[in-house]
């Protein structure tokens, strides 16, 4: 009787209790979830950006190639202070934005012009080999200790017999260095790209975190018609120094990407495929006009800290485009490449340092 007692207690008040409690929680927790981790329809990439020079003018490109390290040209030369080779960065001398690299295909060498001090024509320029063999490399280079943030890495230093006259446009001793994406002493990401939150060993050359930054359009949009509100301003996506420019479905989806596949619309071959670490944190770069080196006093900025403060990682910064580390050897990218979501995550969490 005791048995049948605790069996009839158990099927008249616990099971409607407990299967009320079941209901009530997926029901809570279900849709929820369900609808922010469903993945976004396939996008498209419309443009393609290398910075060949760290802080300095960037090229558009029709295809470029995808390399562990991020798109091949990108910040794999950069300005140091000399003697000691500490990064110069735009942050602080918005107008190194007026150095102009351009690429030469033909004769795969990147000319680079500034404009001359107190010349309203003249322009300080020399040419370098954009893909240097080594032994161009001993003879024109020597091996220095250069330092980005609080990462100090091996690169090859150019004779000022070559750059020296870009000392003018610093108004100081400066020196260009140079990163190879296949080096014998790689650059290891840290922060969310580091091997323990990565789970593997990834590198890049000089670019600040990680080797890609991916930026939507329908967010810069969408930041756009707050700064037309605003300020009657709007801005040029590549204010943010993206590398891979896609159309996007909805605004600031980025946010939850997590890991993204790039491949030609109509062929199931040649993925290319990017973890995406985090999101990328900002600074007042982006108030840097990249054509006239002019720098907003507000704007960008203001609102983007208005509503942009999204990633409980890094709460004091305004968040805007996402960083990426390419998987495996890479391959040939271009535009009009289809973009596809492979993964979404509501974990993104900015990790600090360099
Ligand atoms: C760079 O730094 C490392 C570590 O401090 C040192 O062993 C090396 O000699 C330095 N290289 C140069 C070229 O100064």
């Amino acid at each position: 009787m005791e048995y049948s007692n605790g069996a009839v207690i158990l099927t008249a008040f616990l099971l409607p209790i407990i299967t009320y409690l079941l209901y009530t929680r997926t029901r809570d927790v279900r849709p929820r979830a369900a609808s922010k981790l469903q993945l976004p329809p396939p996008t498209e990439v419309t443009n393609l950006m290398v910075y060949p020079i760290k802080s300095c003018h960037g090229i558009s490109v029709p295809s470029a190639k995808l390399l562990p390290t991020g798109l091949d040209l990108d910040r794999q030369w950069m300005w140091v202070t000399y003697p000691d080779y500490r990064f110069l960065t735009i942050r602080n001398l918005a107008k190194m934005t007026l150095i102009r690299p351009v690429y030469d295909a033909e004769t795969d060498t990147l000319k680079v012009t500034a404009p001359a001090p107190n010349s309203d024509d003249e322009k300080l320029q020399f040419e370098i080999p954009a893909h240097p063999t080594r032994e161009w490399l001993s003879k024109n280079t020597e091996v220095v200790n250069a330092t980005v943030w609080s990462s100090t890495t091996p690169a090859y230093c150019f004779s000022p017999d070559l750059t020296g006259s870009f000392n003018a446009f610093f108004g100081k001793e400066v020196r260009l260095v140079y990163k190879p994406p296949f080096s014998d002493s790689p650059r290891a990401l840290g922060s969310n790209g580091a091997k323990a939150v990565l789970g593997r060993e990834a590198s890049t050359c000089f670019p600040d975190m990680m080797p890609i930054l991916v930026a939507s359009e329908k967010s810069m949009e969408e930041l756009n018609s707050c700064l037309q509100a605003a300020e009657g301003l709007s801005i040029p996506i590549t204010r943010f120094r993206p590398n891979i420019i896609v159309r996007g479905t909805k605004a600031w989806d980025e946010d939850t990407w997590k890991t993204l596949r790039i491949k030609p619309q109509s062929s199931d071959s040649g993925d290319l495929v990017l973890d995406v670490t985090q999101r990328c944190a900002r600074c007042q770069v982006p108030n840097v006009d990249s054509e006239t080196a002019e720098k907003h006093k507000t704007q960008p900025w203001d609102t983007l800290m208005k509503y942009r403060r999204v990633d409980e990682g890094i709460k004091y910064k305004p968040c805007f485009g996402m960083l990426c580390v390419p998987r495996g050897t890479g391959g040939k990218m271009e535009v009009g490449m289809r973009l596809e979501v492979m993964e979404v995550t509501d974990k993104h969490r900015y990790i600090p340092g360099f």
